[in-house]
């Protein structure tokens, strides 16, 4: 039985806050931690399959053209190799208008260097890595190939722009103003799993384990590339090690896998290369950004402007959304937001780590820093004079706005110093010292999500759904909210995910997954509580629920009577979405010191505030908030992704190139939780975590170089050649 909630009005009136158990909200381990940590938890590469050969994909060295011949001669004399793959639906990227679809009869085109191309397939991988530097592809290059975004010939995405009063004017009555740009690098998504599928054919249905976010459409795009209907394939996906957004889509080691499997009726294994996952698989847009801020005496913003210029293949859809947050975060009755799109010859951009805020945070809050100083206001207290009480551009109620108590218990929590600040004030040896800030912002999302709930007859609760956990603390807060719903303990709920067979949950990505699928599990055990209860002939509210046994002291095994009792969850979020603006908010706190002699940076210590909704799990939650701090500092330090201007490709292609932030790089991090019930956010009052951690924390390290050294650097990621 299912039962269907289309959430048209808050949720006020919650069971979670009534519940006797008193498991939300805690900081409860991870209940998959144990088998990760001792190895037994499998990922997509490492399940063990008996006969399973080994694939590798050869990938495009030009950067745009087509392919004429392909020999594959050498390759397969090798010992052990079995086929070489050579299949335009191989080539799932890029998706719109180019390789896809693309008239079988014409030579496949290369959009990019680094696009697949070919599957070797060999009895082992060694075998099947050394064939396919064999494979001799014979190209047909194209001569002009952008690799660099032109402004002059890029698109104005239309549903971004907002024009409203005159801008300039407000620019030049201000009583302060500034007019500053900004540049952000590129980004890998860095997971540290890689992308990889293991895929079996029975002659009948496809079986794929796979690293994935999204199975609830990674199927659909599996089907369409396949031409193979979803009921016949399963994809298992129950331990991610990171998605970051590199895996909200199927990938070609997926449908390579796939298509070898069939083709060769054995099971196949491709596992990408840690560098065909730095380039073939999706980036961050670099952009550039131009934000310019007016103000009155007061400092109340009179004038808000912000351009962005990004780009992607031609033919994709996707634009980084720099501005999201920028059209609500602060007033400003004159605005002008324009997002352009160029197109270019780098693999396909498309969603990395909070896309969006990820980069528009830091150039935004890098500049009210600047409006801070001009206007000489303390730059807490000038993003405290500068919220808005409703959406400034749609009027819209905020569904709850948590930024002016981040900001207070932020700034109360790092020992903010709101005296005068000018740099160069504080010195060690070499080092200059200095802090920053910066408002935290990422729009809330929400999505469609169904989990199906037993609460079996031996007293203990299964959870099935398709939702995955990338690392994020889903299996966790899914048997809290069971666990709370049905007077268990989380232990007492075993949580099934990452199979497509089970009920289509909303996947992980875009920070919706907690939300969503609490509120399916929500409304599965709502429904099994009204079933529990006219059992006792009471009414559901009246149900105390708690150490396996209800309120009148009947064991929940009785109550069942030897059967088990199913409910299916179905979670739909409704007119809240049109009614409300919903998102996170937060504060950034930074120290850093500068050296003096080689303009490196080292952050002494950062604290961010987070006003999220309802807190699922204390432990969890704080995790993701010290993620999203880490990004953060890779962003303002360390960050990018690098291209060669001559041909496109891009040169640092692995972890050792390209820097993520390392133990080393990452000081003591604090987390304050300023807890809050956000009714118009979900049914269960929470908002998404995941992504808003790392949204302007860069910002705040950027201000504090300057308070340190009085160097202002507009070029994200702020390298000692920048600070110096
Ligand atoms: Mo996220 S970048 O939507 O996985």
């Amino acid at each position: 039985m299912t039962v269907h909630v289309k959430q048209d009005k808050p949720a006020t009136e919650n069971r979670l806050d009534t519940m006797r158990q008193g498991v939300i909200g805690k900081p409860v381990s991870r209940i998959e931690g144990l088998a990760k940590v001792t190895g037994t938890a499998p990922y997509a590469a490492e399940y063990p399959v008996e006969g399973c050969a080994e694939g590798v994909l050869v990938t495009a060295t030009i950067t745009r053209g087509s392919v004429v011949r392909i020999d594959a001669e050498s390759a397969l004399a090798m010992p052990g190799v079995i086929a070489v793959i050579d299949d335009e639906r191989l080539t799932t990227r890029p998706a719109q208008g180019t390789a896809n679809e693309a008239p079988q009869q014409k030579p496949r085109t290369i959009c990019y260097w680094g696009q697949p191309l070919a599957l070797v397939v060999a009895e082992s991988f060694e075998q099947a890595r050394d064939a396919a530097r064999l494979l001799v592809v014979e190209y047909q290059p194209d001569e002009a190939a952008p690799v660099e975004a032109d402004p002059s010939i890029a698109e104005e995405q239309e549903d971004e722009t907002v024009r409203e009063g005159n801008l300039d004017k407000a620019m030049s009555d201000a009583a302060h103003a500034v007019d500053l740009t900004y540049t952000t690098k590129g980004h890998a998504s860095a997971a540290m799993e890689p992308h990889a599928a293991i895929a079996q054919w029975d002659g009948e249905r496809l079986t794929v384990h796979a690293s994935l976010q999204m199975l609830n459409y990674n199927i659909t795009e599996l089907s369409d590339a396949l031409d193979l209907p979803e009921d016949r394939i399963r994809l298992i996906s129950r331990y991610v090690g990171g998605g970051f957004g590199s895996k909200l889509g199927i990938s070609e080691e997926v449908v390579a896998a796939s298509i070898a499997a069939m083709q060769l009726e054995r099971p196949v294994r491709v596992v990408m290369s840690r560098q065909q996952v730095f380039q073939s698989i999706i980036r961050r847009s670099e952009t550039t950004q131009r934000l310019r801020l007016a103000c009155d005496t007061d400092g109340r913003l009179t004038g808000f402007g912000h351009e962005a210029l990004v780009s992607n293949l031609p033919g994709e859809e996707f634009a980084e959304p720099v501005l999201q947050s920028s059209h609500f975060l602060y007033p400003g009755e004159n605005r002008e937001l324009v997002l352009k799109l160029a197109r270019i010859h780098r693999m396909t951009a498309g969603s990395v780590r909070a896309p969006g805020e990820a980069v528009g945070m830091p150039a935004l809050e890098a500049a009210m820093d600047v409006l801070a100083e001009r206007a000489e206001i303390d730059p807490v207290e000038l993003r405290l004079r500068n919220i808005p009480d409703k959406d400034p551009e749609q009027g819209l109620p905020f569904s709850s706005h948590k930024l002016a108590e981040c900001l207070r218990q932020g700034a109360e929590a790092f020992g903010w110093d709101s005296g005068p600040r000018k740099p160069r004030m504080r010195r060690e040896g070499e080092w200059w010292i200095g802090t920053g800030m910066a408002s935290a912002a990422r729009v809330h999302n929400v999505a469609e999500a169904k989990a199906r709930v037993t609460l079996k007859a031996d007293g203990t609760a299964l959870v099935e759904t398709d939702m995955t956990d990338i690392g994020t603390g889903t299996y966790t807060i899914v048997a809290q909210i069971a666990g709370e719903m049905l007077g268990l303990r989380p232990d007492q709920v075993l949580v099934d995910l990452g199979d497509s067979d089970h009920p289509r949950g909303p996947g992980s990505g875009g920070s919706w997954g907690a939300p969503s699928i609490g509120s399916a599990v929500y409304v599965a055990c709502m429904a099994i509580r009204e079933a529990l209860a006219d059992t006792l002939d009471i009414d559901e509210a009246a149900l105390a629920l708690a150490d396996a046994k209800a309120g009148n002291g009947t064991p929940l095994t009785e109550l069942l009577g030897g059967k088990d009792l199913v409910r299916e969850g179905h979670y739909e979020p409704g007119k809240i979405t049109d009614d409300y603006l919903a998102s996170g908010f937060g504060a950034f706190f930074a120290e850093v010191r500068v050296n003096h002699y080689t303009g490196e940076t080292r952050v002494n210590r950062m604290l961010g505030a987070f006003g999220f909704g309802r807190v699922l799990n204390a432990k969890t939650a704080r995790s993701q908030c010290l993620g999203g701090i880490t990004w953060s500092i890779g962003m303002a330090l360390t960050e990018a992704l690098e291209f060669d201007p001559r041909d496109g490709h891009l040169v640092n292609r692995d972890l050792a190139e390209y820097h993520v932030p390392v133990h080393r790089d990452v000081p003591d991090l604090d987390v304050v939780l300023v807890e809050e019930r956000d009714a118009a956010a979900s049914i269960i009052q929470a908002k998404g975590i995941g992504e808003l951690g790392m949204c302007g924390g860069a910002a705040a390290i950027a201000n504090a170089i300057y308070n340190a050294c009085g160097a202002r650097v507009f070029d994200y990621p702020m390298t000692p050649d920048r600070v110096l």
